[in-house]
């Protein structure tokens, strides 16, 4: 992987970059769709390409689970096996764990935990999930962390992050692929020392780029502004940053202008499939019954596929209907939606516009601030 950065924003820290992958050029600041299992729900990859989403992510939690890294290997790796021309980016399972696993037990070894779907037990160490990831075959891979749950007390932080950090050597120690790069994550909570400190020890460790995580765990949305305003600045300015979970519009927006250059969320898709959809004037809940006659677009601003051939009122009803197709339109759409801001986000840090464009869009957006 080889990342630079083309263009520095002059009246923020947004960067305009490149990333390259064996799988190709991922312009930056880019979201990266999730597929969790090895699927961008709903989505096929040639509608994927159609998008112009260039990097989805898979899981290392639930493709171990099922159908095991194992298989995926057999079959090639993950590209092949999900037949995905462009890149991938898989997390280490250190968030899935604490998500998904019930029964957990963190030990300076690993985690133990029991599966979500069979309530069978496992465990997975850095050294593991290293191991996982090697299998699966992804361009870039994460190292296995611990996303502290909001809120947590300094001292469970601090013990914490410390053990990320030894587990994150554990994980470049164990990394062997080199065509395939491996990102350090900083966490620390809300712990501005504690965030400092990690930032500090992870890049000592020297990674091919560096994650902001255990964030968006359910904390004020300005709290996460705080840290990113002074963690963001001790990463390496030649190395990829990627805020892990995120991917509200106002995030995608503050998360640049603070110098993030990678984004990941399940929002766009989740929400899709259950009959939110993001327009410029704001989210519309398609489901609701004052769409039923409406004959408009789901947003009348909007240039994707759907927006220029189906109507709310027909999306509606398969919705309502339980008709697949349904979720697949909500679906394209606002992921054409995200990937399209960030299309723009990208544009006006050239033309140093950012700041302006922020302004627009959330004049008419209205800004989400919980
Ligand atoms: N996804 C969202 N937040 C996190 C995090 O803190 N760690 C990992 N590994 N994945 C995440
Ligand atoms: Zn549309």
């Amino acid at each position: 992987m080889k990342f630079e950065v083309i263009k520095f924003s002059e009246k923020t820290r947004a960067r305009r970059g490149k990333i390259f992958t064996f799988h190709g050029e991922i312009d930056t600041p880019v979201f990266m769709p999730v597929g969790t299992q090895a699927s961008v729900k709903t989505m096929a990859p040639h509608e994927l390409e159609e998008l112009g989403a260039k990097i989805i992510l898979g899981n290392t939690y639930h493709l171990y689970l099922r159908p095991g890294h194992k298989l995926i290997e057999e079959a090639g790796g993950l590209h092949k096996f999900m037949n995905w021309r462009g890149s991938i980016l898989t997390d280490s399972g250190g968030y899935q764990v604490f998500s998904l696993g019930e029964l957990r037990e963190i030990r300076e070894e690993g985690v133990t935990f029991r599966s979500h779907i069979d309530g069978s037990i496992h465990f997975i160490s850095p050294e593991i999930s290293i191991e996982i990831q090697n299998s699966l075959g992804a361009d870039i891979i994460m190292c296995f962390d611990e996303c502290i749950p909001y809120p947590s007390t300094y001292e469970y932080v601090k013990n914490s992050v410390e053990r990320t950090t030894r587990w994150a050597q554990r994980c470049k120690k164990h990394h062997k692929k080199s065509e395939q790069a491996l990102f350090g994550i900083v966490q620390g909570g809300l712990f501005e020392e504690l965030r400092k400190k990690s930032a500090k020890d992870i890049t000592d460790l020297d990674f091919e780029g560096y994650a902001v995580g255990g964030l968006s765990v359910g904390e004020p949305k300005q709290e996460m502004y705080k840290v990113l305003d002074y963690t963001v600045p001790l990463l390496p300015e030649n190395k990829p940053r990627y805020l892990m979970g995120v991917g509200s519009p106002d995030a995608l927006f503050e998360g640049v202008i603070r110098g993030i250059d990678m984004f990941d969320c399940v929002l766009p898709t989740r929400i899709a499939r259950h009959g939110t959809v993001f327009t410029k004037k704001g989210k519309l809940v398609v489901r609701n019954a004052k769409y039923a006659k409406d004959f408009s677009p789901l947003d009348p601003e909007c240039d994707c596929y759907v927006c220029k051939n189906f109507s709310r009122a027909y999306i509606r009803h398969l919705l309502n209907a339980g008709e697949i197709l349904g979720l697949r339109l909500t679906t394209y759409h606002n992921l054409h939606f995200l990937l399209k801001i960030m299309e723009e986000i990208r544009k006006a840090i050239e033309g140093d516009y950012l700041l302006e464009l922020k302004e627009e869009f959330f004049k008419k957006f209205g800004y989400e601030d919980e």
